[in-house]
């Protein structure tokens, strides 16, 4: 029996800019996803006949990746985080089956993050028809905070690249990391808005109010400006302006539509006890993030908004085997 262990990300900044090349920046959270494998007399699935065409992501790793022929597999699934909320559950959850099962064939061989994180890509980019962006899933892999960007960003140390065939063409992405400072008085606090955030449509909507405004691309220049500014004041640990560059961001976000009202109404109630607030993710719906010192106080307030709240620190450990 093997249980494995992938944390889930929040986007701290740049999000759909980093879909024009600019910087994200995102940290992985003490929430995550855990599967358990173990060898079975049939291939189950949480107690029921698992059928490989409803869980593309789990049997792409089984099938294509390791060209598993050992006896059938009993496979269960334990998730802290909300799903279809930007918190990157799929990505935790192909992270935690890819170790899960490198273990399970490899027993003497150390789980290679980068290695795994290429593994959990290309289950997400099978899924979702030839397009998805690493950043999840290398921040789930590596843990802490990652810098995903066209190009390598200064102040961040380089891990690995990451290219994709896309049917848009081939698209390449550098991943870095970025420290984070020694501060134990600040939280992240994550509020689900209920509403399922999609992530294509929200993409799309962006292509399209450009396409119309081509002005709006000064928003998505000032969000890459804004997140490499938030960048280094986290580097520095001056969580006050990263705070204030999460705001300006999220100013940025709302101009090129991708927040809702829910999402506004979550930061509403939380404003006064954050240092910044923004949505985090695609948007329209999902979830928004709050940084702060009073962690509860911001959870209460998103519950009475009607959110589901979320604790974490800034940048858990990175997967890994239980
Ligand atoms: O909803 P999420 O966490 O998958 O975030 C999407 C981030 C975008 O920038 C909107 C899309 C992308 O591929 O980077």
């Amino acid at each position: 029996m093997v249980t494995a262990f992938a944390p889930g990300k929040c986007i701290l900044f740049g999000e759909h800019a980093v879909v024009y090349g600019q910087p994200a920046v995102a940290v992985s959270i003490d929430a995550g996803v855990e599967v358990t494998i173990r060898e079975s007399n049939s291939w189950i699935l949480e107690g029921m006949p698992f059928e490989p065409s409803r869980h593309p992501h789990i049997s792409h790793i089984i099938d294509d990746i390791f060209d598993y022929t050992g006896r059938p597999l009993k496979i269960d699934i334990k998730s802290g985080l909300f799903s279809a909320a930007g918190l990157g559950s799929s990505a935790a959850l192909s992270n935690s089956m890819g170790a899960a099962l490198h273990h399970l064939v490899n027993p003497d061989e150390p789980l290679d993050l980068i290695s795994l994180a290429r593994i959990g890509h290309s289950a997400e980019a099978n899924a979702q028809k030839g397009r998805a962006s690493p950043t999840d899933t290398a921040t789930s892999a590596l843990g802490g905070c990652v810098v995903v960007s066209g190009e390598r960003v200064k102040g961040t140390q380089h891990v690995f690249d990451a290219t994709l065939e896309t049917p848009e063409g081939s698209r390449s992405w550098s991943i870095c990391r970025a420290s984070l400072p020694q501060v134990d008085d600040t939280w992240i606090v994550l509020g689900f808005t209920g509403i399922g955030s999609p992530t294509g449509r929200m993409v799309a909507g962006v292509a399209e109010l450009i396409e119309r405004d081509p002005q709006k691309m000064d928003d998505i220049r000032a969000i890459g400006e804004i997140t490499s500014s938030g960048l280094a004041s986290l580097s520095k640990g001056d969580m006050e302006s990263v705070g204030f560059a999460m705001n300006s961001c999220h100013e940025k976000l709302r101009n090129i539509g991708v927040s809702c009202p829910e999402i506004e109404s979550l930061i509403s109630a939380v404003e006064n006890h954050s240092l910044g607030t923004k949505l985090t993710g695609a948007g329209g719906g999902g979830c928004m993030v709050s940084l702060t010192r009073h962690p509860r106080r911001v959870a209460e307030c998103i519950e009475i908004a009607g959110g589901k709240p979320l604790v974490s620190k800034l940048g858990s450990e990175g997967a890994r085997i239980l």
